[in-house]
Order: structure tokens, then sequence, then C-alpha cells
């Protein structure tokens, strides 16, 4: 036990509807731990000066959501070799000296909600099929690449950021357009939504699901709503799915270790708790 009292938060604009504070709030209860994790409404203006003042207030580290995940890569002393490959960082960490030091972890915590979900998944076992470029799809693209995914399409509305992602992340990106997916879709061994498609408010996600295995492991990282018609129409061909929540949850869950010193668990009660109205 520390006499320090430990600090996090997270920033973003707008930040009111931030799931965040409720998800580490729930742990620092459960593991009894004199802590606080506050939101922070951060605008663009004054981001870099934020950053600045934070560690100097006590606190041990921020997470980063909408529209600075790219723009503390600049402000940032270090970045992770994951977070430069996305492009964009989503936890920060800020050292001893008040350094600051920015990370990426969504596309583990894609990762670990997939393998959580399913019994012996591999991101080896075969390609996969990614609908979307912007800044989840680049998170998702490089954890697959990662893990040994053998080739990823890549489908987009506006082909050029498909393109400008085959172009950072290699030949294992295979840019599909988006009526080409039927051609594709019977070889994939997972298929994952990246784009707002489905979300509540949205316009609804259609594809031609007709080639769909019953072995394709599908995700859609939407999660409100946490059934998405995506999910609802693999899982009604036999396929095996995995909802979007689980995402969010484990990507908390390595800032949280770092700031408050517990690896916390990712399980049902904290599903409940962040799902809670
Ligand atoms: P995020 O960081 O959450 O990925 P983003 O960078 O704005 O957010 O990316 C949103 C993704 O949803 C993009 O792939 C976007 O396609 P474009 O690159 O063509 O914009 C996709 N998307 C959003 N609305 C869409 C729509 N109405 N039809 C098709 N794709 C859409």
């Amino acid at each position: 036990m520390t006499d320090k009292l430990l600090l996090a938060g997270v920033i973003g604009d707008p930040i009111a509807h931030s799931r965040s504070p409720r998800l580490h709030g729930h742990w620092l209860e459960r593991y009894g731990i004199e802590g606080h994790y506050v939101p922070l409404h951060v605008t663009r203006e004054r981001l870099h000066d934020t950053l600045r003042l934070l560690p100097e207030l006590g606190f041990s580290g921020i997470n980063v959501t909408i529209p600075h995940k790219e723009a503390v890569l600049q402000i940032a002393d270090s970045v992770t070799d994951r977070a430069a490959l996305i492009g964009a960082a989503n936890t920060l960490t800020f050292t001893a000296s008040g350094k600051l030091q920015a990370d990426n972890t969504d596309g583990v915590g894609f990762l670990e909600n997939i393998k959580q979900y399913t019994h012996d998944w591999s991101a080896s076992e075969g390609p996969a099929l990614v609908l979307g470029a912007g800044g989840a799809a680049r998170a998702v693209v490089s954890a697959l690449l990662t893990e040994g995914c053998p080739q990823i399409y890549l489908v987009n509305r506006t082909r050029a950021r498909a393109d400008a992602l085959r172009e950072n992340f290699g030949a294992r990106i295979v840019v599909v357009d988006w009526t080409r997916i039927p051609d594709v879709l019977g070889d994939c061994a997972l298929l994952v939504n990246t784009t707002s498609l489905g979300m509540v408010g949205k316009q609804p996600l259609h594809i031609d699901l007709d080639r769909l295995n019953p072995q394709t492991v599908v995700n859609d990282i939407v999660y409100t709503p946490l059934r998405t018609e995506l999910l609802d129409e693999a899982q009604a061909r036999g396929c095996h799915t995995v909802d979007g929540l689980g995402m969010l949850l484990h990507q908390a869950a390595p800032g949280f270790e770092r700031w408050f010193g517990v690896k916390p668990e990712v399980d049902d009660r904290l599903r409940r708790v962040v799902l809670a109205k």
C-alpha cells in the first residue's frame, strides 16, 4: 500500500457518455484501491497544456478518446511500436519524471475479447475479412497481423483509406470492393465489422452473408446494440459470434494495471455494471 493518492481518468470531447469511469470505478471498488478515475472534458485547444499539467496534479495516467487519439502521439515523449503502427493512442502513462508514454491497447482488447468467447480460436487459422478502414480497423488489423493472420481482406466504402492501410501494413492486406464480399467470404476464419454501421442511430450494415461458412467466427465491434443484426444473422447461419463490449472492457485492463497496480478481471459482473442503465 502507498500513501500516494492514485489518480487516472479519460480525456475526450465529448466525454459525458464515456463508460470508462464506471468500468474503472467498479475495479477500484472491487479491489479496494484508494484511487479515483475521472472523466475530463478536454478540447483540442487545451490538449497539450492539459497533458503537461496532469502529471503535476498527481495523475498516473489517462485514457484518450475521440477526438484526441491521433493528436496525443505528437505530444507524447515516447510511443510504443503498436501505437505508432496504429497511428493512434488510447492509453497514456506518466513516468515518475512526468514524461508521457503513449500506447494503444485497442488491438489487444479486440484479441482478448475474441479469445475469451471462443474455445481455441487463433488468428493464424485462416484469412480474416475486416469491414472498415478507420482507427478501429487499424487496431484490429495490426493485432491480427501480429498474431499471425495469413491474410486480411479489407473492405471499405472509401477505397483510398483501405489502400492506405495496405501501404502501411503490407502485402498480407488485400483490398476488396464491397460488392466482392461474397467472393472471399467463404474462405474466412473470421469476419469483423469495425465500421459504425449497425450502431444505434446509424445506418444498418447490409452485406450478403449467403456464402458465410458456419465455421467462421463473427465479431462486431459495435456494442450499442449489444446484439447487432450482423451477429444475429451470423448466429442464425450457425456461426460463433462475439459481441463488441468485451473489446471495450479488455482495452481498459492494461491501463488499470499500470496505474493502479492490479491486473483486473474482465468478467460477467463487469459486463453487467457497464451495461446497467
Ligand atoms: P473509428 O476510429 O471508430 O474506426 P472512423 O475512423 O471514423 O472511426 O471510421 C469509421 C468507419 O466506418 C470507416 O471505415 C467508414 O468508412 P469511410 O472510410 O468510407 O468513411 C465506416 N463508415 C461510417 N459510416 C459509413 C456508411 N454510412 N457506409 C459505409 N461505411 C461507413
